[in-house]
């Protein structure tokens, strides 16, 4: 019987790093328990000491999630890793996970710090983070252009001070798959105590490498692979959570290590999740969570897979939970059944009256569209959740008018800090007169950097789901907003947007 590899998501930490996918606490909560449903072993939740709602969002999962283990950022310094403790209170399972980079440049530039400054403050960190927990990840920040010497003598120190887990961070994606599997290589047998801890990677995507960096290092005796939904992460990416345990499953043959604990079939739904809280879709061609990954296009392929599916497709569409997105209710289901499928989903309501109002929302929804699926259940909560977020302007009617040789016109009223507005413009379409007609009553003075419009199931009659990017001197912030008229989704994503944009920011970045 082989070893299980561990995987750890980033999801709710390097993920939410990209600009603009922030995420609400309720929705970390909610992605939290799609990976427990898929029996990740590791969540990294957040970066408690970033702000009061990063430290609240740590929380709540670590208070909620029971089958996972929760991990907890913290740059090496005291008042991080007592955050990151005192987030992590509530867990089953608590890790935090400590970092200072370690390569010349960083350490240089960055840090400007002595090498032998940077091992104290690391084995100090580890040795603090200890007091809270026994279970500690380290990593080298930046490991994967560090000085091998270097990085042997700060990994020898900091397991010998309590660290359980070494994290080998690509950080800027700049290794190739036989250099960075050698480096784990060379780590594992360089190292003299080794064997006390499990060894980590974490691959971000900057040539495209994450995945293969990753697996190469899996081959190497890396026990432990970060990942993330969707590949979801700051600038590229990491490496794609999906892509990982479904080429070691597929490729049992090549890793002496399985994945078999993962539940392959909550692939799909968390990765639909994912997206729409944060609005970044998938590619249609993305490996197995994209629209086209199963399907076949030329007749040639089609005739060999109704033969046998074996001669074109080396994994079943339903093993990663393609078919999971069934009709689920309709019209007539009642509070019951909505609210046991809400709760198979893992979404659950904070007493009668947060259950009506999501009832009343779904009811509205079932008038429009006949059948509601698991995807359309998820968004109805999702949009809920940005909607309470729209605290100082709010939609309060739209009004357009789409003519063959007329120019379309839009009319708006807004509810702006309590006051009603009404405004009027003309656009190229329906969606620009009335992002035009709302600019004029907000006068946001940002820029619109993004537009995108995807369909939350087949059909018609679908949800339209709307991400507008807005960048406002340099801020980078989504907005979402879905509807079965998607000119309303569009308007209420820009809104949306707007809202992010006014909310004051006051957090920190872990890495700079
Ligand atoms: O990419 C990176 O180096 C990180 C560390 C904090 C592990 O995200
Ligand atoms: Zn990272």
């Amino acid at each position: 019987m082989s070893k299980q590899l561990i995987i750890f998501d980033t999801t709710l930490r390097d993920g939410e790093q990209s600009p603009g996918a922030s995420m609400t606490r309720d929705e970390k909560v909610r992605i939290a328990k799609a990976l427990e449903r898929m029996h990740v072993d590791v969540i990294e939740a957040g970066f408690p000491i970033a702000s009061e709602g990063d430290f609240a969002a740590v929380k709540a999962v670590a208070d909620v999630i029971k089958d996972s283990t929760i991990c907890a950022l913290s740059r090496a310094l005291d008042k991080d890793i007592d955050r990151a403790g005192e987030a992590l209170k509530g867990a089953n399972s608590a890790r935090i996970h400590t970092f200072i980079a370690t390569s010349p440049i960083h350490m240089k530039m960055k840090l400007r710090m002595e090498p032998d400054a940077v091992v104290e403050q690391a084995v100090r960190a580890v040795k603090r983070a200890r007091q809270f927990t026994d279970n500690v990840e380290f990593s080298p920040e930046d490991a994967g252009r560090s000085e091998l010497d270097f990085l042997c003598r700060i990994i020898e120190a900091t397991i010998d001070a309590g660290a359980t887990t070494i994290n080998i961070p690509d950080t800027v994606g700049y290794n190739v798959p036989q250099q960075f599997g050698n480096l784990i290589g060379n780590l594992l047998e360089r190292i003299p105590n080794s064997d006390k801890a499990v060894f980590s990677v974490h691959c971000h995507n900057d040539l495209g490498m994450a995945v293969a960096n990753s697996l190469a290092a899996v081959v190497q005796g890396a026990g432990q692979v970060e990942c993330t939904i969707n590949g979801l992460g700051e600038r590229a990416g990491n490496a794609s959570l999906e892509e990982i345990v479904m080429a070691v499953s597929t490729r049992s043959d090549v890793f002496e290590i399985n994945v078999d604990h993962i539940d392959r079939t909550q692939i799909v739904p968390c990765s639909r999740l994912v997206s729409s809280v944060t609005g970044f879709n998938v590619q249609p061609n993305k490996a197995i969570v994209g629209a086209n990954a199963f399907a076949h296009e030329s007749g040639i392929h089609q005739d060999g897979v109704l033969k046998s599916r074996e001669t074109y497709e080396i994994m079943r569409a339903e093993d990663v939970g393609w078919s999971a997105n069934r009709m689920v209710l309709g019209k007539h289901s009642g509070r019951n059944a909505f609210r046991t499928r809400m709760q198979e989903l893992g979404v659950s309501f904070d007493g009668e009256e947060e259950l009506n109002a999501a009832f009343y929302r779904f009811k509205e929804l079932a008038d429009k569209k006949h059948e509601i699926f698991d995807d359309d259940l998820q968004a109805l909560v999702t949009e809920a959740s940005w909607e309470a977020e729209n605290e100082r302007v709010k939609l309060v009617a739209l009004k357009v008018c789409s003519e063959t040789g007329e120019t379309p016109n839009a009319v708006v009223t807004l509810n702006i800090d309590g006051e009603e507005k009404h405004a009027e413009a003309t656009g190229g379409g329906p969606v620009d007169a009335a992002f035009k007609a709302i600019e004029a009553m907000v006068n946001s003075g940002t820029e619109l950097q993004l537009y995108s419009v995807s369909n939350i199931t087949s059909g018609t009659d679908s949800q339209g789901e709307v991400t507008v990017r807005l960048d406002k001197e340099g801020r980078i912030v989504n907005g979402q907003g879905a509807d079965t008229d998607i000119v309303i989704a569009s308007a209420k994503a820009y809104i949306n947007a707007l809202n992010r944009v006014m909310a004051p920011v006051d957090r920190q970045h872990p890495q700079v």
